[in-house]
């Protein structure tokens, strides 16, 4: 069976999607993007995703008919359209829309893509309280149920901590936290500085600084962790570096333990039941290492701390495009598998 999924807005997020559903296809079998919406004209489109400055040149011919994406033997037809409820997602037997705008989270905006005929809709961000699930893939995948219309993939920094937090918490105990995300730029930033409503010092060149942006991190984590409302605490900082992030948490343990024994629970995770999500390693790496890494979270062993046994220093590079586009996949298969 072929799962249908459209891509309604086709930035980083939705580009990497398509992306990984070609390169990854022992992963991905049966879905197929048969529909793209999105605001850019065909032609940029079509540039954009043969020539990716992130993650190299498309491996696979890339042309347009005039209305069509044409890759290899498939066509994907283009819409740009902005109102959702004019989208022809019956016709085209869409089975999912992945929601990769970024311009809204709420469910009644969502519902008009199933009003034109989409099965379900999956959010590629943290989305409003009454969507039917939010999901980590290999955290509460399971949690999903076939009458589930709406959901979200959290963020791509809520996919590198849970992982991370669960097993900490499951094998020491949390008792507090503050998470700091070192982040790529995103297409929020300006290149040069630039007028533009909401979080002020999103108005600043994303090239030239270290810029500290507003973040609801803790509010994710504590969702997956309720047990924590009102521990944790977060900061968010954007760098000028064009993808790849890192994740510094500083964590204080309910019982003590050493950097060795922390690190031996993450290479034992990364090697068993969370093979392919969480991944450990020990090399010397810059940020770039990671670039068009699947995996939500690679801890750093090199960079394990702990002070007075209690106070934990991690830190922890995600690749924030590539990872969060195939766990976005991960949830779409397994979600649609559940009709089967
Ligand atoms: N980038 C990351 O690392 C990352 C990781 C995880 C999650 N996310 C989340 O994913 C979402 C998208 O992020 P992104 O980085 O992919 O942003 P992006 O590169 O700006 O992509 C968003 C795309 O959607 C288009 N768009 C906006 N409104 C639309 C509409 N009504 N209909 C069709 N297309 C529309 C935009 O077109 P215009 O440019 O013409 O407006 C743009 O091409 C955000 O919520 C973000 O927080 C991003």
């Amino acid at each position: 069976m072929t799962y249908r999924i459209a891509i309604n807005g086709y930035g980083r997020i939705g580009q990497s999607v398509l992306r990984a559903c070609y390169l990854n296809r022992e992963r991905f079998p049966d879905l197929k993007v048969v529909a793209i919406n999105e605001l850019a004209d065909l032609d940029t489109l079509t540039y954009l995703t043969r020539y990716d400055t992130t993650h190299g040149r498309f491996p696979a011919a890339v042309e347009n008919d005039g209305r069509r994406l044409l890759i290899a033997d498939d066509a994907i037809s283009v819409f740009n359209e902005p109102t959702p409820e004019c989208l022809p997602w019956g016709d085209l037997g869409v089975d999912l829309v992945l929601e990769c705008t970024g311009s809204y989270s709420d469910r009644a905006t969502a519902e008009k893509h199933l009003h034109s005929g989409a099965g379900r809709l999956l959010f590629s961000q943290p989305a409003a309280d009454d969507i039917d699930a939010t999901i980590i893939y290999g955290f509460n995948h399971r949690k999903l149920k076939l009458s589930d219309r709406i959901a979200s993939s959290a963020s791509c920094t809520t996919n590198c901590v849970v992982p991370v937090f669960n097993l900490l918490d499951c094998a020491f105990g949390i008792d507090s936290g503050v998470s700091t995300t070192i982040h790529s730029a995103m297409n929020d930033q300006p290149v040069i500085d630039r007028n533009r409503q909401g979080d002020l010092r999103l108005t600043r060149s994303a090239m030239n600084s270290m810029v500290p942006v507003r973040t609801g991190l803790h509010h994710g984590i504590v969702k997956f962790f309720p047990h924590l409302r009102g521990r944790i605490e977060s900061v968010h900082l954007r760098v000028p570096t064009i993808n790849v992030s890192l994740m510094d948490l500083a964590i204080n343990l309910q019982q003590e333990t050493d950097a060795a024994s922390i690190n031996a629970l993450f290479r034992e995770a990364a090697a068993g039941d969370l093979q392919g999500l969480l991944g450990y390693s020990e090399e010397p790496h810059a940020s770039v290492d990671f670039n068009t890494d699947s995996h939500s979270a690679i801890v750093d062993g090199t960079q394990t701390r702990v002070s007075n046994g209690q106070l934990v220093k991690l830190m922890v590079w995600f690749d924030n495009e590539w990872s969060y586009a195939n766990r976005m996949l991960d949830v779409a298969r397994y979600w649609l598998g559940l009709g089967k």
